[in-house]
């Protein structure tokens, strides 16, 4: 919280801030931010992959968990991508002892060029990150996922998404929104990854008491994200 210069500003007063004109370089330089902020605001943001691969296909009509590839989702502040090993459980001709695969699919796709590369070298596949916080912001998945808010309400529906984008701004002022009202956000925590998940109640109903049972209070403190 001492890292920044002002008392307790809301977030719109800084928004405000920043769209004063004159005061903006100033203001940009003491904080040092923008050379990475355009990604963190950009809806959308969709770059181009080294192997073109879909969440479509492997989540939604192959009914992959998220947490097959994104294994520490639920146990650390970073999800990560997959290592080359999980990919190749499917694509490889042979196993690790050299011996044949039972699941070898598209072994020969030129589309896994790249994951066949990374098996031999031993160096990973160069994914593009899409979703990047600046690095004066604290985040946490685990906090999150954990109390029942699933990676829908943050990254929208992967399941459908040919190619991962950012769906969500992942500004301030979105965290802030559901920090300070996060019941409609909602959900028993079995049903995380499950993407079309539906509320059999309204979204609030259920979500007020969830989040007696799981014990939810948001912090909206300046040093919850800035430490
Ligand atoms: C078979 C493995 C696999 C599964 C299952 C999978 N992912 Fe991914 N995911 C990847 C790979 C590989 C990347 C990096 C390439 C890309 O962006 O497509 C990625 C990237 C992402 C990103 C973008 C990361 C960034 O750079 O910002 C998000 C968000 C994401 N996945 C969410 C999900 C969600 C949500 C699910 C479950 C609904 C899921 N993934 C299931 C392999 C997987
Ligand atoms: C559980 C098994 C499984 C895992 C793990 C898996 N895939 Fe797949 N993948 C499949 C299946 C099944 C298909 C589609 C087969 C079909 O219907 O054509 C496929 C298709 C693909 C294709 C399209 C290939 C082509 O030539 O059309 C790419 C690219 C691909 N996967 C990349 C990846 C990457 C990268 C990873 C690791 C992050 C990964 N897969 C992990 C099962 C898997
Ligand atoms: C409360 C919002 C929120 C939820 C819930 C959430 N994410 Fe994220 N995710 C983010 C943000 C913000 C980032 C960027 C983090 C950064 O730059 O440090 C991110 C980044 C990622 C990345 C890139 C690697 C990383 O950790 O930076 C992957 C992969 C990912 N999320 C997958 C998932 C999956 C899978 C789920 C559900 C099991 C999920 N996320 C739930 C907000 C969320
Ligand atoms: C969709 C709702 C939602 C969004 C969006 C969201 N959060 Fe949260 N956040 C929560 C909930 C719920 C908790 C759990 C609070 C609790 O355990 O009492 C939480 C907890 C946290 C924690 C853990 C606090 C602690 O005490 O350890 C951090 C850090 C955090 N959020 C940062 C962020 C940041 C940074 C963003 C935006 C990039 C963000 N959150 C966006 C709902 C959300
Ligand atoms: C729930 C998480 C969260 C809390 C709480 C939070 N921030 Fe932030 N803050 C962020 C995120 C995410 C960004 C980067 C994205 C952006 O620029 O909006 C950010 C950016 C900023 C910036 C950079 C300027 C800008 O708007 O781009 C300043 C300054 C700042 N925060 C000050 C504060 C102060 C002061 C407080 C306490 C009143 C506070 N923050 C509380 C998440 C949070």
């Amino acid at each position: 919280m001492s890292r920044f210069h002002f008392p307790a500003w809301s977030d719109r007063v800084l928004r405000g801030l920043v769209i004063s004109g004159p005061l903006i370089a100033g203001y940009v330089l003491a904080v040092g931010a923008y050379g990475t902020a355009p990604a963190t605001v950009n809806v959308g943001y969709e770059p181009d992959q080294p192997v073109p691969f879909s969440h479509k296909l492997h989540v939604g009509t192959l009914k992959m968990d998220c947490r097959y590839c994104h294994s520490s989702v639920d146990q650390a502040a970073h999800a990560s991508v997959p290592a080359t090993q999980t990919c190749v459980n499917c694509h490889s001709a042979t196993n690790p002892d050299g011996t044949a695969a039972y699941s070898a699919i598209h072994t020969n796709s030129d589309k896994l060029l790249p994951v066949r590369k990374s098996q031999a070298t031993g160096e990973s596949v160069d994914w593009v990150r899409i979703h990047d916080l600046p690095d004066y912001v604290y985040f946490n998945h685990s906090a999150h996922v954990n109390k029942g808010v699933s990676c829908v309400s943050c990254h929208g529906r992967v399941d459908r998404m040919e190619v991962v984008q950012q769906a969500k701004p992942l500004t301030m002022s979105w965290c802030l929104d559901c920090h300070r009202n996060p019941d409609p956000h909602l959900r028993p925590k079995e049903f995380i990854t499950q993407m079309d998940w539906v509320a059999s109640e309204p979204p609030e109903i259920i979500g007020k008491r969830l989040r007696e049972r799981y014990d939810i209070n948001p912090s909206t403190n300046c040093s919850t994200c800035h430490r």
